[in-house]
């Protein structure tokens, strides 16, 4: 049955690619996004976009009072490790302020399901075993630590006002949409594969490898990179596990990826050099996160799709190959 949501943040990486998912299902998707990192080519013509900011209570009133809404999904947030240890309040008070925004008058007007788009940046410095939903939560940086504060007011949301809600903590989000509709574009690029391939294609003159000396097997950090389709199957099954209660689900492959097994994955897939800088750590950086998602896997029986590194790659290099300025060149309306 098609169902209406509304998304925040669809503009952006994440977000887009569950509006797709969510459209491919015969969904009914409203994106509420302030377009400040989204971009709006990537809102598909079949989706409506408005343009509003979750900072300004009025606005999110408006939004939420054109119901009746199935689910909300929420993306919108800044989210840069290492730009969060340079601007820790703006962080803390940015994510948690909107996300309670947000919240609220989802609570006034009645929305009985919400989905936060979490991190596992609430999981800070792990060891180097795959991480459970118990796993202890000890933010690394003010970005995990302002995520960890949006879950915890959803977590009052249900007791007090019965909004079920699903916290999805994921990893490393990589990929692109396997039909080329969607892909990632951030302004400055900060994220490891997307610059690693534009090194590699010429575009920027190397890649620099932040941190050689981690206890890991080569010295370099290790992350569970997710594809965002998988990503965005998994936010659509929990919005179906929140009958009478809320979830928290840890989201990834189980698997882990050093920076240079990703360096070396972009090179076999796009047959190219990859020319490397080595340098010292980038402050907030945890030596390994990887997700252990047997639980998501066992209650809604998702699986990722791409359980290979080159898999994932091989779709972000596709889309960044075909979009060297990313969205910027791209008409506004991407037909779903
Ligand atoms: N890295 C480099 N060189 C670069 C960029 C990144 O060596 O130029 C390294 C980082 O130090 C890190 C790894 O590549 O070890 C991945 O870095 P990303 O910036 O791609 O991603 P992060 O792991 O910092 O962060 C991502 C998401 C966050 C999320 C976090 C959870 O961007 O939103 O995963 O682990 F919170």
């Amino acid at each position: 049955m098609s169902k209406r949501y509304l998304v925040t943040g669809g503009a952006g990486f994440v977000g887009s690619h569950v509006v797709l998912a969510l459209l491919d299902r015969g969904h009914e998707v409203v994106v509420f996004d302030n377009l400040s990192l989204g971009h709006r080519a990537a809102v598909p013509a079949a989706a409506l976009l408005i343009e509003g900011d979750l900072a300004d209570a009025k606005q999110v009133h408006q939004v939420l009072a054109q119901g009746p809404w199935d689910g909300v999904l929420h993306f919108a947030a800044i989210s840069l490790v290492g730009e969060s240890m340079k601007q820790p309040f703006r962080y803390l008070a940015d994510n948690p302020g909107n996300g309670i925004r947000l919240i609220e008058a989802c609570i006034q007007h009645r929305v009985k399901r919400f989905v936060l788009s979490s991190t596992a940046a609430v999981f800070g410095n792990a060891g180097g075993e795959p991480l459970t939903e118990q796993a202890v939560i000890d933010p690394g940086s003010p970005y995990g630590e302002s995520k960890h504060m949006i879950e915890r007011a959803l977590r009052w949301a249900d007791e007090c006002f019965d909004l079920r809600s699903a916290c999805l903590r994921y990893f490393n989000a990589a990929g692109a949409d396997a039909k080329g509709r969607a892909g990632e574009d951030h302004s400055p690029e900060t994220h490891l594969i997307p610059l690693v391939i534009d090194a590699a294609l010429g575009r920027r003159p190397e890649i620099a490898v932040f941190g050689t000396d981690y206890p890991t097997p080569d010295g370099t950090c290790i992350r569970d990179y997710i594809h965002v389709a998988d990503l965005a199957d998994a936010h659509i099954r929990a919005l179906g596990a929140l009958d009478g209660r809320s979830v928290t689900y840890n989201l990834g492959t189980g698997r882990g990826n050093s920076v240079m097994e990703v360096i070396r994955s972009v090179k076999r897939v796009g047959g190219r050099k990859v020319p490397v800088r080595l340098e010292g750590r980038r402050a907030g950086d945890p030596a390994m996160l990887v997700a252990a998602s047997g639980l998501i896997q066992s209650e809604t029986g998702w699986r990722p799709h791409y359980t290979a590194l080159d898999d994932i790659v091989r779709t972000a290099w596709a889309w960044r190959e075909a979009h060297p300025h990313g969205y910027n060149a791209l008409p506004v309306a991407v037909a779903a």
